[in-house]
């Protein structure tokens, strides 16, 4: 559990002495004495300032990027949900990432570990070998994402199916071939797109992630979307448009059109596993592949 005081970031550990800094009047020393001490009662032992150039953009704070052709009206989105910003605000239930062992005094600014945005190395590793939920025993390999990490296109998908496993690739199996396809006909290199998943494992019998499953693995989600920063994210298919948008309404209602996640814009689309078994649909696939490359040539 994470505590704050106010403009602050706190981690349980020693309490150090504090040595009162010259600048401080002795109203003020005494206050914040007084808050330690609240604070030390229920535990919270040690504190330290955040440092302003590490500070994190709150959802729905950080400006939009870019003009979409269509924007649906925030009316007609369900509320999002609380979208993480990296190594902050949402993590894994019980799998809460550690801030570093305190090693510095209560009034220095804390120092950075991590300067500037993280990058998906990082985010990797700090997946590590995940156990965080019930997919991880029966999974092969860790499905991370692949991509150009400075991606303007991010696909997400559901989850690794049988191939994505074998293989720790995402989208390599029928519907990646499909997935390949589609960019073809838009102009899009695979290359220079990012693609990842809800889920970093395979569901057995690749049933669609359970929430359990997706509230463990989402942060990492989160996290590769603000490392890519890309501008336009691609939902494939009904659980990436609930995970990242928050939308519930079906798939085929609402795809086509333009949403909003913490300022970057969201497509949602049928996920091509749909179409593989709805070949007849494969028009609507391509109809939003147009819109994609539509959006990305009409904005620098
Ligand atoms: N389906 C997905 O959602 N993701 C993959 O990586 C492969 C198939």
């Amino acid at each position: 559990m994470w505590h704050g005081l106010p403009g602050c970031v706190s981690f349980t550990g020693r309490m150090p002495v504090p040595q009162a800094p010259k600048i401080m009047d002795e109203t003020t020393r005494k206050e914040l004495a007084a808050w330690l001490e609240f604070y030390q009662e229920l535990g919270i032992e040690g504190f330290f300032r955040r440092d302003s150039s590490t500070a994190v953009t709150l959802p729905g704070l950080a400006a939009a990027k870019s003009t979409p052709p269509e924007v649906v009206s925030p009316k007609a989105v369900p509320p999002r949900p609380t979208t993480p910003a990296p190594s902050a605000v949402t993590h894994p239930p019980q799998q809460a990432i550690r801030p570093p062992a305190p090693t510095f005094n209560l009034f220095e600014a804390a120092p950075t570990p991590r300067s500037g945005p993280e990058t998906l190395e990082q985010i990797r590793e700090d997946l590590g070998d995940c156990q965080r939920c019930k997919l991880a025993p029966t999974r092969k390999t860790i499905v991370f994402g692949e991509g150009n990490p400075h991606a303007e296109l991010m696909f997400v998908g559901e989850g690794p199916g049988a191939d994505e496993d074998e293989q720790g690739l995402p989208f390599v199996g029928r519907a990646g071939k499909l997935l390949n396809r589609m960019m073809e006909t838009v102009r899009l290199k695979r290359a220079d797109v990012y693609i990842c998943n809800v889920v970093k494992c395979r569901p057995p019998g690749n049933r669609t992630p359970e929430k359990d499953e997706v509230d463990a693995c989402s942060p990492f989600l989160y996290r590769q979307i603000e490392s890519v920063k890309p501008r336009l994210i691609c939902c494939l298919g009904a659980p990436a448009v609930r995970t990242v948008l928050g939308i519930k309404e079906g798939i085929t209602k609402i795809r086509g059109r333009f949403y909003d996640f913490a300022g970057t814009k969201a497509l949602a689309t049928v996920h091509p596993a749909y179409i593989l078994r709805n070949p007849r649909e494969e028009k609507i696939l391509r109809e939003d592949f147009e819109k994609i490359r539509d959006f990305l040539k009409a904005t620098p």
